[in-house]
């Protein structure tokens, strides 16, 4: 195989020359005004050394790939009773649809759409505060990048979801009518929105990330366990693009988590932690250019699980 480093460098360039590059979330203010020209890519092999490119210093809002890290902390909490609550199939849906759940009985199909999540959030509220679950989600965010407290939660993009969130809205009130949101409707989405709004660099992405690439181990310190974090990238190949999961597994062949503002984390099992961000999005809502870069990526490198 080519040098790890010369890839990185030459899928940069590559994507700074092609000019279609999706179209940048607008539903989210603070997102909208994001430069559509920016890429950024980080892989951070197993043994630690990591090779980035582009704008992979640059921090964006994380948006869905917040979904990973919360639902980490929900397992760890309640452990497999969280299936009582959610499901752990695809949706072949959009991220914010909520018509599965009217014939679902108010659960959602898994985690990583906004209905999932909400309800991992909810799971994260029978034990904490709302400020104490963000807190506890910022700690461990920063932890697992090696910590690395320039990592924050943008509060204009926090705040802004919160004045335009009205499907999420929909969402909570509505899995709250069948009894599976216990707690406060506002305090739970003010959790989700706060979970949403973490802004990373592509280089702390994926240095948050190095948790699934292995057996569940950071530097030797135990995130989860080696099944955990097998099921987790399972989730993540099935799941993690929302309608798009299918494509992307096939056209990457690695488990991935996508968010709105353009980034996606994907992990390379036994070989890497992989981050990339591009803020044009595709019709699912997944980055256009990110895809791209990740397809480059496998390509050269032969790393698709497949
Ligand atoms: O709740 C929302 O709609 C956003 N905060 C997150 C959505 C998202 O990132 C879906 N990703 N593709």
């Amino acid at each position: 195989m080519e040098p790890i480093a010369r890839i990185v460098a030459d899928i940069a360039a590559e994507m700074r020359g092609i000019a279609e590059r999706g179209t940048v979330a607008f539903y989210i203010p603070p997102l909208a005004s994001v430069p559509a020209d920016k890429f950024g890519i980080a892989v951070v092999m197993a043994d630690g050394t990591v090779h980035a490119a582009g704008d992979a210093d640059e921090a964006f809002s994380i948006q869905s790939i917040s979904k990973v890290f919360a639902l980490t902390l929900a397992l760890g909490a309640v452990g497999d009773q969280l299936w009582n609550r959610v499901g752990r199939e695809p949706s072949g849906s959009a991220f914010n649809s909520i018509v599965q759940l009217e014939t679902e009985h108010g659960i959602p199909r898994n985690p990583f759409i906004n209905a999932g999540a909400i309800v991992v959030c909810d799971v994260l509220l029978g034990r904490l505060q709302p400020r104490e679950a963000i807190g506890q989600m910022l700690r461990f965010v920063r932890e697992l990048a090696g910590d690395d407290d320039t990592i924050h939660i943008d509060e204009t993009v926090a705040r802004a979801e919160q004045e335009t969130g009205f499907r999420n809205m929909a969402l909570a009130n509505y899995m709250r009518a069948f009894g599976n949101i216990h707690g406060d409707v506002e305090l739970v989405l003010g959790t989700y929105f706060h979970f949403c709004a973490l802004a990373m660099s592509c280089r702390q992405l994926a240095m948050a990330g190095r948790f699934l690439m292995g057996d569940g181990r950071v530097e030797g310190h135990r995130v989860v366990t080696a099944r955990r974090a097998r099921r987790i990238n399972a989730l993540m190949m099935s799941c993690g693009h929302y309608d798009n999961s299918g494509d992307f597994a096939y056209r990457i062949g690695l488990p991935g988590k996508s968010g709105v503002g353009g980034g996606i984390l994907s992990v390379a099992p036994g070989i890497a932690s992989i981050a990339v961000w591009s803020p044009g999005l595709n019709e699912a809502g997944n980055s256009h250019l990110g895809q791209l870069a990740l397809e480059q990526l496998v390509h050269r490198t032969g790393w698709s699980v497949f």
